[in-house]
């Protein structure tokens, strides 16, 4: 029997692994995560952890790992099935009959191509005569056409039923937009949900407009109206702008309170904003952050209620693992204002100040010199970029150098130029390093769930990554699509597994640890975990280009020399790097 996708999602939310494991293991909390004596194998030090952010666990010693299913699954010794039904009684859900979710995944999909054609609407009208206000709005609040553009944002106009007719003449039922929440009905009578608001569609990681917000134009109440949670949508789940915001390169997250400070973040160029939409910080969002940051910056409104949140929302995120910083903003009421005012480079500014270790570390380097030396300067401008060189986050990189620049009279260009080839040549090295690393387990130990990574170790990393990539974005999968198949994998188990995803994408939802437990076995599943574990990834679409060219390289240098030549290859590729 399957599970409906969204009886699965309710139980994965209900069902914390940390809780769940510790009924059988004790953990002790570490880093990311917890770790304890592993329940699946014999051990006298800790190598079993369980991972908040993932709601995930791997033991390094076995490598046992998945979801909570897999665990329960494991420890219990119960078939996939049973193992859902024991979850769900223990966290007091009712299992749902066979064959009821087919009508509720129509209506899913029903819902987003509403959604979309809605986004188009509302955009379309902004662009037209009706739109005048709307787009008098955005110029009163100094939006850039290219912003606009690339957050979709529009306006509803003033008429009771602009969106209803062209619904309609789409031929979508009332009921339909009703569980859309895009419109009303009150007496009978229906009429459309946003009236004279500029509209800010809310987009989730596949790209898909899951729901809205709509601001008003003037001082009238509500401010803010925003889509009830329909079955495409849940309010607490989701974060906006982390579409954008996950491919921004960096590792850390600004966090702030309203949709317009994440779209003059973005305009001033901190690509990492991103917002809650309208309620407090959840559990659930956190650990989306967690997902794809290491670190969050909390950037909310300078006012009470404001830092009160902000206090609020750090113990949430330090729980999940991230390093926590919070921005005060002395001079404005929100980071929008802020930036308006002061500029963006002001706002830069602030976000160093807002205290870590780099400027110690630069501070210390600067002592060492007398910088009204020419040979002196260079000497601290070299240690300076080295420091900067190991910052992971683009953006700090850019407001360090920008500081340093302005100290030392160099450009900020120069500096940026050489700290990003330093950067470009150590990671190079690193990747060296971790084929060598992979090289020496797979000698040692022969991977015993892909038997053929050894013969293919260049692709089956590639196409680990990938299968990385894939799963934490899965909006990729278009763009890959056009490059890529599950065919071009070479090695058999992965293709399985990239395979898999794609399904699940291409059916509307996103790959998870507990779908893909329903499709491999707990061992299978233990693999898979490990590659998310263990494989660093920027989630950007260039490294999944890049991967995907590695595989297709490999797969052209099988078919033109066969296996044989492949072998004789890796031989050599074991030599260049010196065993
Ligand atoms: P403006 O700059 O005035 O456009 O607003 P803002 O983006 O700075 O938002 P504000 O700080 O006033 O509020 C933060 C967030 O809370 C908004 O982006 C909304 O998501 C939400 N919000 C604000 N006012 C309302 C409201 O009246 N109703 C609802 N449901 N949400 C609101
Ligand atoms: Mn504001």
């Amino acid at each position: 029997m399957a599970f409906s996708e969204a009886f699965l999602q309710e139980l994965k939310y209900r069902a914390d692994i940390n809780t769940v494991a510790s009924r059988y293991v004790n953990l002790r909390k570490s880093g990311r995560g917890y770790v304890g004596l592993c329940p699946f194998h014999s051990e006298k030090t800790p190598s079993f952890n369980v991972f908040e952010d993932t709601q995930s666990f791997y033991c390094f010693g076995c490598g046992a790992g998945g979801d909570v299913i897999t665990f329960i699954r494991r420890i219990e010794s119960l078939d996939y099935v049973d193992a859902v039904k024991l979850l769900a009684q223990q966290c007091g859900l009712e299992v749902p009959e066979e064959g009821v979710d087919n009508g509720a995944a129509l209506l899913r999909k029903k819902i987003l191509e509403m959604n979309r054609e809605a986004a188009k609407f509302f955009y379309a009208t902004l662009k037209s005569l009706d739109g005048a206000p709307g787009r008098e709005y955005f110029k009163k609040r100094q939006l850039a056409p290219e912003i606009i553009t690339a957050f979709g944002l529009g306006y509803a106009s003033a008429k009771w039923d602009s969106l209803l007719s062209h619904l309609r003449s789409l031929g979508y039922t009332e009921e339909e937009m009703l569980a859309a929440a895009l419109i009303r009905q009150k007496d009978g009578h229906s009429y459309d949900q946003f009236r004279n608001r500029v509209m800010y569609p809310i987009i989730d990681l596949q790209g898909n407009v899951i729901a809205f917000g709509g601001r008003v134009l003037d001082d009238s109440k509500p401010k803010y109206l925003n889509s009830a949670d329909t079955p495409v949508f849940k309010k607490s789940h989701n974060l906006y702008a982390l579409n954008f915001a996950k491919s921004s390169g960096s590792k850390t997250l600004i966090l702030c309170e309203g949709y317009m400070d994440v779209i003059a973040m973005h305009q001033a160029g901190f690509k990492n904003a991103v917002a809650t939409l309208g309620t407090a910080l959840t559990p659930e969002q956190s650990r989306l952050i967690a997902r794809y940051a290491q670190d969050i910056i909390v950037s909310y409104d300078a006012d009470e209620a404001g830092q009160k949140a902000a206090q609020r929302s750090i113990g949430l995120l330090t729980q999940v693992g991230l390093t926590v910083r919070v921005l005060h903003i002395e001079g404005g009421k929100d980071p929008d204002e802020f930036i308006k005012t002061h500029g963006a480079d002001k706002f830069k500014l602030m976000l160093e100040k807002c205290g870590n270790h780099i400027e110690y570390r630069l501070t210390q380097a600067k002592a060492k010199y007398e910088l009204s030396q020419p040979e002196q300067k260079i000497a601290y401008l070299k240690e300076a970029e080295t420091v900067l060189a190991t910052v992971e986050s683009a953006i700090e990189r850019e407001v360090y150098a920008g500081k340093i620049s302005e100290e030392l009279d160099i450009t900020k260009d120069t500096l940026l130029h050489d700290i990003n080839s330093m950067i470009t040549k150590s990671s190079r090295r690193k990747g060296k390093q971790e084929l060598r690393t992979e090289l020496a387990v797979t000698r040692g130990l022969q991977d015993r769930i892909n038997p053929e990574k050894g013969r293919y170790l260049r692709a089956a990393m590639a196409e680990e990554s990938l299968i990385v990539l894939l799963y934490k974005n899965p909006d990729f999968l278009k763009t890959l699509d056009t490059i890529i198949t599950p065919e071009d994998f070479l090695t058999d188990f992965n293709k399985r597994v990239y395979g898999a995803e794609r399904d699940m994408i291409k059916q509307g939802g996103e790959p998870d640890l507990a779908s893909l437990g329903a499709v491999f076995t707990p061992e299978e599943t233990g693999k898979i975990t490990s590659m998310l574990v263990l494989r660093p990834v920027s989630n950007t679409i260039e490294e999944a280009r890049d991967c995907a060219n590695v595989i297709l390289q490999e797969k052209l240098l099988k078919a033109d020399n066969g296996v044989d030549a492949l072998d004789k290859l890796n031989e050599l590729r074991q030599k260049k790097l010196g065993r």
